[in-house]
């Protein structure tokens, strides 16, 4: 079992005490519970891996507090810092060229030369600057599973293996930080999340260039299989089946809906953004509820609706056993 605090000073302190220990704390972030280590420290990196059973390549996002912190480890050119000036804190990644000897450990990056780099809202901000180095995190979860957005998700999961989770209530966003890259004039979507592409896009005057990881080997958390609930997942549905588990949207009912052994509705209102915050924790319930198969309905693609039917397919395709994870290493 975890030690579970809140977020008041002493949690603060606390964590960082625990952290510059080498042990592991759920921090909370406004997209999903983080499950951090200090990034300078390899052995505490390395624990992260061990406590999510995830696989080594994967390049980890690195948590600081501040501009300045980023630009102690990372070259940040002027687009990116424009970029960062527009919405840092928030759920904004921006993978950018690794300065060379800084004290992040390489495990973080997997040994590439670049580092994926965010600023959070909230508490995680005052606990990285409290230990005054920048903090690993992956969202907190076991690897494959959903992740998590609230503290009872993330004990659940996780509790066995971590020392400490700070508990700031349900996240606000619920999907993970949107992953941009500047290359040359463009800028590229590496992962759609929290942040809307459009956001982005209306921001910087173009389009962004969306890239295709869902192949790349060396970004297993982009492998298709990743966020599998138990239950199969069947997306788009207009007619649900009886005794499957209904993931409802907006007004409208699927025909059949009546049908469904549960139902959850994302957003009665068909408003995306409570969508999103909604998403994994009502996976997870109706995971739960032990239904075969979750029968999602239709969301729409604009806004942030491009991350949730990311998501979503990810979390309705052939599941990959990690097996194969082990081989393509
Ligand atoms: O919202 C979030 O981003 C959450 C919270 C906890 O902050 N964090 C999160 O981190 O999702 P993580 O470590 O699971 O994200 C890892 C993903 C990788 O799958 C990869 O796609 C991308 O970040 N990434 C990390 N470093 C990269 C790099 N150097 N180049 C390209 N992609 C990178
Ligand atoms: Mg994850």
């Amino acid at each position: 079992m975890a030690r579970i605090m809140g977020t008041d000073e002493q949690a603060v302190r606390t964590a960082a005490i625990v952290l510059a220990e080498g042990k592991l704390v759920a921090i909370p972030t406004e997209t999903v519970y983080g499950l951090a280590a200090d990034a300078t420290n390899g052995e505490a990196v390395a624990s992260i891996f061990e406590a999510k059973g995830r696989p080594h390549f994967n390049p980890l996002i690195c948590h600081v507090s501040d501009v300045s912190m980023a630009e102690r480890y990372a070259v940040i050119d002027p687009q990116s810092r424009r970029l960062i000036d527009a919405f840092w804190p928030g759920p904004l990644t921006l993978v950018l060229p690794l300065k060379a000897d800084t004290a992040i450990h390489p495990l973080v990056a997997a040994g590439l030369d670049t580092i994926a780099l965010r600023m959070p809202r909230g508490v995680a901000g005052k606990i990285i600057a409290a230990l005054d180095r920048p903090l690993a995190a992956p969202s907190a979860n076991t690897s494959g599973k959903i992740s998590g957005t609230s503290a009872p998700a993330v004990e659940d999961d996780l509790g066995a293996r971590i020392a400490l989770i700070l508990d700031a209530g349900p996240s606000e966003v619920g999907l993970e930080s949107t992953i941009v890259k500047v290359d040359g004039d463009a800028v590229q979507l590496l992962r759609p999340g929290g942040l809307a592409a459009e956001d982005i896009e209306a921001f910087i005057g173009k389009k962004l260039e969306r890239i295709d990881q869902r192949s790349a080997i060396e970004a297993p958390g982009m492998l298709a299989s990743h966020y599998a609930p138990a239950a199969g997942v069947r997306l788009n549905v207009h007619e649900v089946r009886e005794g499957e588990a209904l993931l409802a949207f907006g007004p409208v009912r699927a025909s059949g809906a009546a049908l469904a052994a549960a139902s959850l509705n994302l957003s009665e209102a068909g408003n995306l953004r409570e969508a999103a915050a909604n998403l994994f924790d009502y996976m997870k319930r109706l995971d739960r509820l032990g239904s075969a198969v979750i029968a999602v309905e239709p969301i729409p693609f604009n806004g942030l609706g491009e991350a949730i039917n990311d998501r979503l397919v990810r979390a309705a395709a052939p599941r990959i056993p990690s097996m194969t994870v082990e081989q393509i290493k």
